[in-house]
């Protein structure tokens, strides 16, 4: 895809601050430090519309980001990370179930897993919860740059079988650092941006 435009709309926490165009949505999910937030950079040619961070649970709201003025990336906070507070996850858990059981504009969910581990138990609820709600899916297995080529073909397979991933369904190989897997992503999104 050519990015002719690409900015922060607005962080919201509720259905009250969500945009009201009815463009079509793709959301990230993954845990917190997973690199959600470097996917959206990269995918949009851009070293910091999106604030990464060195610190997990940076990712707080449901950042909209609008690109060509015709969909949105929505930058959602990661699970996963032990510091945060009962009373902050609850909340959390609460945002996330309303978004993603209701949210009729998104169009399907860009879900992150680091390919040099195997997927959390936490990976794959989330897998399942996106999957009894419906959303497509695109799996993307990132940070290839932190292992060498020959570990791919066997974690590929291990994040397919725990995952619990069809045939069919995508599993596409990603680094935020090298670009490799870009075009395939965006193929991936786009076939679900019409
Ligand atoms: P939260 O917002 O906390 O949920 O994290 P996030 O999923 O948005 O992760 P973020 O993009 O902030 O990246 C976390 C860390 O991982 C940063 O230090 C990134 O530089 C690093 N990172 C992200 N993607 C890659 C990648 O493809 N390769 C490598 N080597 N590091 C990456
Ligand atoms: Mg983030």
């Amino acid at each position: 895809m050519k990015i002719k435009q690409a900015d922060y709309v607005i962080s919201a926490v509720g259905p009250a601050q969500y945009p009201t165009e009815g463009f079509p949505e793709i959301a990230l999910s993954g845990r917190s430090n997973v690199g959600k937030s470097s996917f959206i950079n990269t995918m949009l040619n851009r070293r910091n519309l999106v604030r990464i961070s060195e610190k997990p649970g940076k990712t707080q709201k449901l950042n909209y980001f609008i690109v060509n003025g015709s969909f949105y990336f929505v930058d959602v906070p990661g699970y996963g990370y032990a510091k945060v507070s009962k009373k902050d996850r609850e909340a959390w858990g609460r945002m996330l179930e309303k978004y993603f059981a209701e949210r009729q504009e998104l169009s399907a969910v860009v879900h992150l897993v680091d390919l040099r581990h195997p997927p959390s138990k936490q990976d794959i609820q989330m897998h399942e919860f996106l999957t009894y709600y419906g959303h497509p899916v695109i799996t993307i297995a990132t940070k290839t740059d932190k292992i060498p080529k020959s570990k791919f073909q066997k974690h590929k397979q291990i994040i397919r079988r725990d995952l619990g991933l069809k045939p069919d369904d995508p599993l596409i190989l990603f680094s935020s650092f090298n670009g490799m897997g870009k075009e395939e992503a965006w193929r991936a999104i786009e076939s679900f941006l019409n």
